[in-house]
């Protein structure tokens, strides 16, 4: 599809816009009692509602042809095949090999992929059985109790926030934890907890050379050989790479080092060996099943109809209100305290896969890309920033989440817990109209002057679009099929946005820009040849450390 094509097919929906604002979704829901049935889809157990939508069945229609135009099912199809849809980077994307439940050869670069996968799954197996079980221990011959994984962006938020999520699942005398930031405190306020003799360390880092997780390897290692003296360090080190010769380097030994391929993107690499630390924290069976979860979604994604096809109904309404409404941020709100790391790990997922500007021509977009997403669970969400979802001056389409069976036995908490999730959309869908606030108000006994002054800040516009995601629990499997839910949108709000969802390169500049200032920073070199500002602050630094 020419660019031109994309941008007028944006321009064609604009109709359908003109007319939906014209009737708002508690008209269309009092008027059609099958909406929830006809806007609802599951995958598996998974239910989908998309029904508090600006959307009718036209708008649906044009949707779909848009992605039908803009070669989804082609692109889909390519990338299963081991294509280089990478293409800046001349690199196939084949995560989901790493998950495959199947017996079909899986080729990339003509060779099939699966036995090495296969072989690295049962390493991990092997390795998280031993150090669960304690036939892996540390120098002094302690169980491990700790394992701290150190790495930044995919190799730290996929494993960090699926053991999180995966709390029910972990044992108390075995926990993960996770340094990332090159900010000292936060690898000095986990290891302060922790006694080196039972502490393992996980450095993962797709390329061995970020230098977050360089930095905190190194304090690390410090940290081990102030403690046990150097010949411990080999020890208490694993490593999840696809950079073996630095992992050598580094000193790891060869039976620690855990691999992947480069047709693995950072953000999509939960599903590998950096996903290492979880099967150690859960079990090797639980991180299995988040994989299977995830084939599963695969599975619907590759073989569903557009139409019933979830990640693509959630692509195209992401689309509809970024290109047509004009709407620029996303909140993604689970009802599950523990995906409370989710809106994190989708920021890097989505923003870092669609956050560009050029097509994969090269040309300027004509059209706007990747949202801004962000969330927070709830209800935590609803006494924080819901006030400017429902009353503020911006349209914020929301996702929410939610599981059907909690995995602790407290009543009242979870019906609570639904009760709430299914207000807000409900709130966000109806809202309240002014004369429904003044027979409120009068009911309650106000005069008119009172009423008068009030109605105004009671007002609630509503017709605020949302989805919401109900599950029977968070398991390993369901985990996983959400995870790759928000993966294969992403990927097809790519192919419409035409871009590289595969690329990061908005992130080396300021990468650069740091390396040179370091020495100045350090007061090894002049702080020349910067703006006025950068100077300023420097200068500021150089006073005012130590
Ligand atoms: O932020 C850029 C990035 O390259 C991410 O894509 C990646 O997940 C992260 O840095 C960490 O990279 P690595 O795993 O190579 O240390």
């Amino acid at each position: 599809m020419a660019k031109s094509g994309r941008k007028a097919s944006f321009t064609s929906l604009d109709k359908h816009r003109k007319r939906l604002a014209e009737q708002p979704m508690r008209v269309q829901f009092a008027v059609d009692p099958n909406r929830f049935k006809r806007y609802s889809a599951s995958a598996g157990d998974l239910l989908l509602d998309y029904s508090k939508n600006r959307i009718d069945e036209d708008a649906m229609a044009a949707l779909f042809d848009l992605a039908r135009a803009a070669g989804v099912e082609e692109r889909r199809t390519q990338m299963c095949e081991g294509e280089h849809i990478n293409i800046t980077e001349d690199r196939a994307v084949m995560h989901m090999a790493l998950r495959y439940q199947g017996n079909l050869p899986v080729p990339v670069d003509g060779a099939d992929v699966m036995p090495a996968i296969r072989e690295v799954l049962a390493r991990i197996e092997s390795f998280s059985n031993d150090v669960r079980n304690g036939t892996i221990r540390g120098h002094t011959g302690e169980q491990f109790t700790d394992i701290v994984n150190i790495g930044i962006g995919g190799s730290d938020l996929g494993p960090a926030m699926v053991t999180l999520a995966l709390e029910p699942y972990t044992r108390a005398d075995l926990r993960a934890h996770y340094v990332s930031n090159v900010d000292g405190a936060h690898i000095h306020d986990i290891l302060k907890r922790l006694d080196p003799k039972r502490t393992m360390f996980i450095v993962a880092s797709k390329t061995f050379t970020t230098d977050e997780t360089m930095t905190n390897a190194g304090s690390a290692r410090k940290w081990l050989a102030d403690a046990l003296g150097d010949a411990a360090v080999n020890d208490h080190f694993a490593a999840v790479s696809t950079n073996i010769e630095a992992c050598q380097k580094f000193g790891i030994k060869q039976e620690r080092i855990f691999g992947f391929w480069d047709w693995v993107g950072g953000r999509y690499s939960v599903w590998s060996a950096i996903g290492l630390p979880i099967a150690i924290a859960v079990g090797y069976d639980n991180f299995a099943a988040f994989l299977k979860g995830a084939d599963a979604m695969d599975q619907h994604f590759l073989s569903t109809p557009l139409e019933k096809n979830l990640p693509v109904i959630m692509a195209v309404l992401g689309v509809w209100y970024r290109n047509v409404w004009g709407f620029s941020t996303h909140a993604v709100l689970p009802y599950d305290q523990r995906l409370s790391r989710f809106a994190a790990y989708l920021q890097q997922q989505d923003m870092e896969s669609n956050g560009k500007s050029v097509t994969l021509t090269g040309k300027p977009v004509g059209w706007s890309t990747g949202p801004i997403v962000w969330g927070e669970p709830g209800t935590n969400g609803q006494h924080a920033f819901y006030q400017l979802i429902h009353q503020g001056t911006d349209v914020i389409p929301c996702d929410f989440l939610i599981a059907a069976r909690p995995h602790e036995h407290l009543p009242p908490h979870h019906d609570k817990l639904v009760a709430n999730v299914l207000a807000q959309s409900e709130a966000l869908m109806l809202g309240k109209t002014e004369e429904e606030v003044i027979a409120e108000l009068k009911a309650q006994g106000m005069d008119k002057a009172q009423i008068k002054a009030l109605t105004p800040h009671k007002v609630f516009p509503g017709n605020r679009p949302s989805n919401t995601l109900f599950y029977p629990q968070l398991t390993p499997e369901m985990l996983g099929s959400l995870v790759a839910l928000y993966e294969h949108k992403v990927f097809v709000q790519g192919v419409i946005w035409n871009v590289n969802s595969y690329d990061q390169w908005g992130v080396e500049l300021g990468k650069q820009l740091a390396k040179a200032l370091l020495p100045k920073v350090e007061g090894k070199a002049d702080a020349e040849g910067h703006d006025a500002s950068t100077q300023g602050l420097l200068a500021y630094y150089r006073d005012h450390k130590a």
